[in-house]
Parts: structure tokens; C-alpha cells; sequence
């Protein structure tokens, strides 16, 4: 591999192939973002190659046969590939909607180049500079599997064809691994479905994987990793446990308790909504019980003929001491008080809520120690950008000097309305319509929902608790005519910019301002609800972006805080979060957009 390629590499590189089997539906195509969202929050970039729909293959297949009869394998291949180009560009629209930064790439975008029969052709090279320097700006790019541009036209690579594309994918890129998501947990002695004897195994070599994995695996792509060292991982979704087949002796494996969680969750507004839906879409995995509101009978009505029933009663929501308790109804009278006796009662808490978060850090995560619980607030800061497990692994190994981002999405939304024209009012209301804004939006924009967070990430970078009403804020109200008129002259663009400090005496400094920003400025360009940190190191900054906030990418931040617990429970350890599959021990190209 040449240099230049190698230094493009980002640290962590992992690629996830779906299959059909998991891309059943078009639901399902949250399901695998949620998927791809608890890597990429891990620290990894992502290539997700993707399959067809299921069955959509075969049907392209039987109408190819129905209007060409005997038509040639060169236009079938050229007719069939259309189902995997369907599914990345859904994959596509389902990682946008969770606010993740990504980019869809066709084969021809790709200089992924094929050879061989129409309808088993081979992959034969791949342009990876191309594609990684996608990585510059998305944390993970969609490819089609199955096919690749021979000289004379697309040909496809054979039934299972996907494994092969994402076994080269890690080849040629030089990921740490390719995992392929199945509907089944690993690789088992036998079918476990038929036979109840069959043992799941940690891990065999690829000639034993070729015998028993029958179809589990393409062969083609088995014999491929073998001949270029790629480990494979077979896994489920969500799963804690998977089979890796390389050169390795083979391992029977535990296998994974099953049993559902009991999951209350405290409100269903723009949040809670996406959470629940998150969880109904897992059915075997959670057992919801009636989630809290002000309005049952509202909520009711909103949802129809759906699995979930409505509360106004916190002791029907939290009867039985649920394992998760999950808040998101905001505001710190109430929200406040429960947070901490759900704790104390034993519940593990996952919390959207700042407020509460910025206020009682210390007592929450005191109360999560004594009880053996966790207390996990991802969605808290940044909505769906992972900047507290970011600063979390910066910190671990380097020293944070400051941290400075653009986080509250309402004001970057506001600020956007405000440069195309509309009035304040107007730019508010749409912000509230749309589930941007806090219930009392002047919490937005007056910089008070920036200073609870800003609160929490002082914590986390600095190990310093902030009280959040000792940082000073600047509104929006504050900007008069004047002002906007001159930055406007200029070229310059507004943002509300909040920034924290720490002095090589410790000395912390946190503030929130309105600030006219260059254009060229790295968190110049976020747009809408966006969100954008930089996180500086003594020699390097590192920066991140993606949607700030909203009903889904926020749900996507609140539901990995739920799988995580899940996944601690089916390894055997409630108490803490199963070892990181892939821990880090660097970091530094993790970074996601312009590095300052
Ligand atoms: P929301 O749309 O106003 O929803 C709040 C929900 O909580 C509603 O269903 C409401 O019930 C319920 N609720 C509120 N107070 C209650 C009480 N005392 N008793 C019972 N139910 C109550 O709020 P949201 O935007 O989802 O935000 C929720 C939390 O997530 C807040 O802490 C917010 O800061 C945080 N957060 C929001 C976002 C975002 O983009 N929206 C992003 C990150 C974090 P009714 O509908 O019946 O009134
Ligand atoms: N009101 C908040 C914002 C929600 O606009 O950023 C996300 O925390």
C-alpha cells in the first residue's frame, strides 16, 4: 500500500456489511444506522456495504427473465445490481435523517473495478484513495455490494456477493476488520435453528468457516479474506458477542442470555417519541411499560394502533422498579427530583435532560455508583454528535486545553432564518414546530441551554464541576440593528459560541457569546439544527460536527445509551458496559471535517 494512502487512513477504520437478512424492510434501514451510529460514536469511520432488499434480487431476476427471455447475463447483471443501488441510497436517506455524516458512493464513484462472468464476475481493484478522502468531511460511505464496473459494463459477484465486496473493501482500505451482520449471532457447529445442540463458536479458522458456515458466508469471500488476512466477524445487530474467522483455533463461545429489559420511558415529545420507536422497533429485546405524559388520552390519539400505552401516573410508569428508566421530559422540578430516586430505587438512568444533568452531576453519578447502576446522557450534549465520548477518549490520553463549539442547534437555526430574511418571531416558532427548541425557547436563545451543556463538558474535559449559572451568556436579544448590519457588510456570519478553557494553573473559563465568525472559520459553515466542537490538544485540534438536535438524531444518541446497558446484560455484567469491542489506543485521526 502506498504511503500517502496509508497516512489517509483514519485510526479506526471498520467495514459493516447488511445484508439481506437484516434489510428485510425499508424499517430496517434505521435499525442498521442505529448500527452504524454506535461505531462511529465509538471512534470508528465506517464503510457500510449494503445488500439488496430481501427478495428484491429474486424479483429483479424473474422480470429480467419475464420481458427478455433468454436475454443476455450481461444486461441481467446490469439489471440486478439496481437493488443494491436502491438500498445504499436508502441506507443513505436513513443515516441523514439520524443527523450522521455520510456519503453514497456508486462503484463507478469508487474506481471499484470487476472482472470475470456477468453473473460471478470478481472484484479485481479498488481507487482507495478516492474513497477515503471522502472521510474528510462524512464518518461513514454507503456502498452498493454485489457488483463492480467490469471493461464492458457492470457485472455482478455471484450469490453472497456482498460478503466478497466487503471483504476487499477491508482489504484494500486497510480496515481493522469487516463485520458481517446477519440475523444469527456468530457461526454455529450446526443450524441452530433445527438443532438445539449446536454450539456458537468465538472463533474458527476460514477452511473450517467455509465447511460449516454453509451460505452463512459467500466461500468466495472466505477463501479471499484467507488469502489476504482480513479477519471477518459474523454478528447480529445490537449484539455483544461475534464469530471471527481468521487464522485462529477454534473457540466454542458463551452464549448470549436472552431476556427482555423492562424500559419506562418519562415523556413522549420530539425525544421520547424517537426513543420509543427505537425500542418498538427491537421487540424481543425491551418490554415498555406505560410512558409518562401530562396528556394520555392526547398521546393516544396520536399514535394510533401502536404497542404503547399512556400515563399521566409516575407510579404506573416506574411500577415494578424498571431496569432503564429513560427521561426525557425536561424542565428541573420534577424531572430533577425523580432522576435521582429512580437511581436510588435501582433503575439504570439514560437522561436527554441538561438541565438536570448540568445541575446534579456529581450527586447522580454518586447515587449510580452506590446503587451499581449507570447513569449515560450522550443525547445531553450535542444531540447526535458524540463529543462527550470524543472528549472522554481525547482525555483519557492527552490533555484537553479548551473545548469551543456551536451547540444549541436552535440558535444556528435562527441565525440561518435570520441571514435568509425571516423575523426573529417567526424563526423561533419554526424552530419550536420543528423540535428544536427547549419548551421555553428563551432557555435557546439566551444561551442558557449552551451553559448547561457547556457545564457538562467542563466536567468531562477538565474533571472541574461548573455550576452552569456562573458561566455568563450572551442573547440574541443582545444584538441590535447596528451590529447585525456591519457583520452582514463584512461577510461575516453569526454564531452563539460557547467555550471553556482551563489555565496550565487549572484555572477554568467558560463563557457563551454571540460571535461574527469568518466565513473560512470551522464552524462557519454548520447549517440548521447543526453542531460543531473543537476540541483542542496541545498539538492538534480535533473537530466534529452533525445534527444538533431533533427528534431523531437525538433519539439515535438516547437509544445507544440503552443498547449499551442492553449489551452489558446480555454479556453477563449489569453493572458496567461490556469492554469496548474495538478500544483505542490512538487517536489521532479520528477526526471528523476540518482539522484546525
Ligand atoms: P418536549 O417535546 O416538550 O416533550 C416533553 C414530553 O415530556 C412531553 O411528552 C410531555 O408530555 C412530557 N412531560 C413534560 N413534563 C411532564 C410532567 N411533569 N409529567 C409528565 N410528563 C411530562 O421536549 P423534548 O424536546 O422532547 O425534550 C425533552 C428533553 O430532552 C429536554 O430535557 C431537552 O432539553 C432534551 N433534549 C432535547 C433535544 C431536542 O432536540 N428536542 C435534544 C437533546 C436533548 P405532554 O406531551 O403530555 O405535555
Ligand atoms: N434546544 C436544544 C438545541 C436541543 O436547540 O440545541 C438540543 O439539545
Amino acid at each position: 500500500m502506498p504511503l500517502d494512502l496509508e497516512a489517509r487512513k483514519p485510526l479506526k477504520l471498520c467495514v459493516l456489511k447488511f445484508g439481506s437478512s437484516v434489510l428485510q424492510k425499508p424499517d430496517d434501514y434505521a435499525r442498521a444506522a442505529h448500527e452504524i451510529y454506535r461505531h462511529t460514536r465509538g471512534g470508528e469511520k465506517v464503510v457500510a456495504v449494503v445488500s439488496a432488499l430481501q427478495g428484491e434480487t429474486d424479483a429483479l431476476f424473474g422480470v429480467g427473465h419475464t420481458v427478455g427471455q433468454n436475454c443476455s447475463d450481461r444486461l441481467m447483471a446490469r439489471l440486478v445490481r439496481c437493488g443494491e443501488i436502491k438500498s445504499a441510497a436508502l441506507m443513505g436517506l436513513a443515516l441523514q435523517r439520524s443527523g450522521i455524516p455520510s456519503a453514497v458512493l456508486d462503484p463507478h464513484e469508487m474506481g471499484l473495478k470487476a472482472d470475470g462472468e456477468p453473473l460471478d464476475a470478481n472484484l479485481t481493484g479498488l481507487d482507495a484513495d478516492r474513497v477515503l478522502s471522502h472521510f474528510e468531511s462524512a464518518d461513514v460511505i454507503v456502498a452498493p455490494g454485489f457488483f463492480g464496473e467490469g471493461v464492458e459494463g457492470p457485472v455482478t459477484l455471484g450469490r453472497g456477493g456482498t460478503d466478497l465486496t466487503a471483504v476487499e473493501f477491508a482489504h484494500w482500505l486497510g480496515a481493522d476488520r469487516v463485520r458481517l451482520i446477519k440475523d444469527v449471532d456468530g457461526v454455529y457447529t450446526d443450524d441452530p435453528a433445527r438443532n438445539p445442540e449446536a454450539v456458537r463458536l468465538d472463533q474458527l479458522d476460514y477452511d473450517e468457516a467455509a465447511k460449516v458456515s454453509r451460505g452463512l458466508v459467500q466461500e468466495k469471500a472466505i477463501f479471499r479474506a484467507r488469502d489476504n488476512r482480513v479477519v471477518i466477524e459474523v454478528a447480529a445487530l445490537g449484539r455483544p458477542f461475534a464469530t471471527r474467522i481468521g487464522a485462529v483455533k477454534r473457540r466454542a463461545g458463551p452464549v448470549p442470555n436472552t431476556g427482555r429489559l423492562r424500559v419506562a420511558v418519562l415523556g413522549h415529545g420530539a425525544v421520547g417519541a424517537g426513543v420509543c420507536s427505537h425500542l418498538l422497533a427491537h421487540p424481543g429485546r425491551f418490554e415498555l411499560a406505560p410512558v409518562l405524559v401530562r396528556d394520555p388520552d392526547k398521546h393516544a390519539r396520536a399514535v394510533g394502533d401502536t404497542v404503547l400505552s399512556f400515563t399521566d401516573d409516575p407510579a404506573d410508569a416506574l411500577a415494578n422498579t424498571p431496569d432503564i428508566v429513560v427521561e426525557t421530559m425536561g424542565g428541573t422540578g420534577f424531572a430533577r427530583s425523580l432522576s435521582q430516586s429512580v437511581l436510588r430505587d435501582g433503575s439504570h438512568l439514560v437522561s436527554a435532560n441538561k438541565a438536570v444533568v448540568a445541575l446534579d452531576i456529581d450527586r447522580l453519578q454518586e447515587l449510580a455508583r452506590q446503587q451499581g447502576r449507570q447513569l449515560r446522557y450522550s443525547a445531553a450534549v450535542g444531540g447526535g454528535v458524540p463529543i462527550l465520548e470524543l472528549i472522554d477518549l481525547l482525555a483519557a490520553n492527552d490533555t484537553v486545553l479548551s473545548v469551543e463549539g456551536v451547540m444549541n442547534g436552535t440558535c444556528n437555526f435562527i441565525f440561518g432564518q435570520l441571514r435568509a430574511g425571516a423575523r426573529l418571531a417567526d424563526a423561533i416558532a419554526e424552530a419550536q414546530r420543528l423540535g428544536f427548541a427547549e419548551a421555553d425557547p428563551s432557555t435557546d436563545v439566551d444561551g442558557l441551554d449552551a451553559a448547561d451543556k457547556l457545564a457538562i463538558i467542563v466536567r468531562h474535559a477538565f474533571g472541574v464541576t461548573l455550576a452552569p449559572d456562573r458561566i455568563p451568556c450572551e442573547s440574541l436579544n443582545d444584538l441590535d440593528h447596528h451590529r447585525i448590519r456591519a457583520v452582514n457588510e463584512e461577510g461575516l456570519v453569526f454564531k452563539q459560541v460557547a467555550r471553556c478553557t482551563v489555565s496550565p494553573e487549572g484555572q477554568v473559563e467558560a463563557r457563551v457569546d454571540i460571535e461574527a465568525l469568518d466565513p473560512a472559520h470551522p464552524l462557519a459553515g454548520l447549517v440548521n439544527e447543526g453542531n460543531g466542537f473543537l476540541v483542542r490538544l496541545p498539538h492538534r485540534t480535533i473537530a466534529v460536527h452533525g445534527k444538533g438536535a431533533g427528534r431523531w438524531p437525538t433519539a439515535e444518541a438516547v437509544f445507544a445509551d440503552i443498547m449499551d446497558i442492553q449489551r452489558a446484560y446480555l454479556a453477563g455484567n449489569a453493572e458496567t458496559s461490556p469492554v469496548p469491542e474495538n478500544p483505542l489506543s490512538h487517536i489521532r485521526r479520528i477526526s471528523t471535517g476540518s482539522v484546525a
